[in-house]
């Protein structure tokens, strides 16, 4: 069964927009998780940002407490940030670009310019029972790169297969190249995962990618639950100020 990882970040952003730095605040984040899990997700991700700019510290602390599935805690390969994962103890980290080197020219993590830096770091978190993903762009160098750090698992990045989404010649190029990705990786016996701009149209077409284990999905998650929970929202809203006594 394909699995689904909801990625909360946005709840975390939508919150920041008006209570930064205040501690507390709607919507909260760990609520929206303990939401997705009761609607059957298979796990929780959340990237914490060196610049925290929408997901805080004690936002993980929080999810690793109370959530029952697994979290995914999505990160860069900074010493603040390791020292901090290897604290928390998540099921498994991601270690995602967020500095301009570390980026490959189609945002996936430059496996192949930062190897030893990201098989250190591997290492670490596989001696403290945290198993590692790198998002990568399935991209052949770099897959083979990501094996050679002895991470558990890959995320292609399934960004540019969303961006050409509504050209049929280059969705399907990008589809094709997720699929050689997804069997290059499972040949070097690494676990595949995919994400990043996934949505309820274009999911269908991922169908057709092997071996993959987990989608992390959030956007379009987040924004759908806009939509469809608006008119409760509304209804609820109405209903206490029913009997204005002015
Ligand atoms: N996977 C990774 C590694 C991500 O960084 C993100 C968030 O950007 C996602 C998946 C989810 O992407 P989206 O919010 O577009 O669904």
């Amino acid at each position: 069964m394909l699995k689904l990882g909801v990625n909360i970040d946005h709840v975390a952003t939508l919150r920041e927009a008006r209570y930064r730095g205040r501690g507390a605040g709607e919507p909260d984040p760990v609520a929206a998780a303990l939401v997705c899990e009761g609607a059957g997700a298979h796990g929780i991700t959340a990237h914490l940002r060196e610049d925290r700019r929408h997901i805080q510290d004690r936002d993980i602390w929080d999810l690793r407490e109370v959530i029952q599935t697994r979290l995914n805690l999505e990160m860069a390969n900074a010493p603040e940030i390791v020292a901090i994962a290897l604290k928390l103890k998540p099921d498994i980290i991601c270690l995602v670009p967020e500095r301009r080197q570390e980026v490959t020219t189609e945002g996936g993590l430059d496996v192949a310019g930062n190897l030893s830096a990201l098989a250190e770091t591997r290492k670490r978190m596989n001696d403290t029972g945290i198993e590692v993903s790198l998002f990568i762009a399935p991209d052949p160098a770099q897959i083979e790169a990501a094996a050679r750090t002895g991470s558990q698992f890959i995320e292609l990045h399934t960004g540019a297969f969303a961006e050409h989404y509504d050209d049929e010649r280059g969705r399907m190029a990008e589809l094709d190249r997720l699929i050689a990705g997804a069997r290059q990786a499972h040949a070097l016996g690494l676990k595949v995962n995919a994400g990043h701009g996934l949505n309820y149209q274009n999911l269908a077409l991922i169908h057709r990618v092997p071996h993959l284990i987990e989608l992390n999905i959030g956007h379009s998650i987040i924004s759908r639950a806009v939509t469809v929970g608006l008119e409760t929202a509304t209804r609820q809203m109405l209903h206490l100020m029913e009997n204005y006594p002015g």
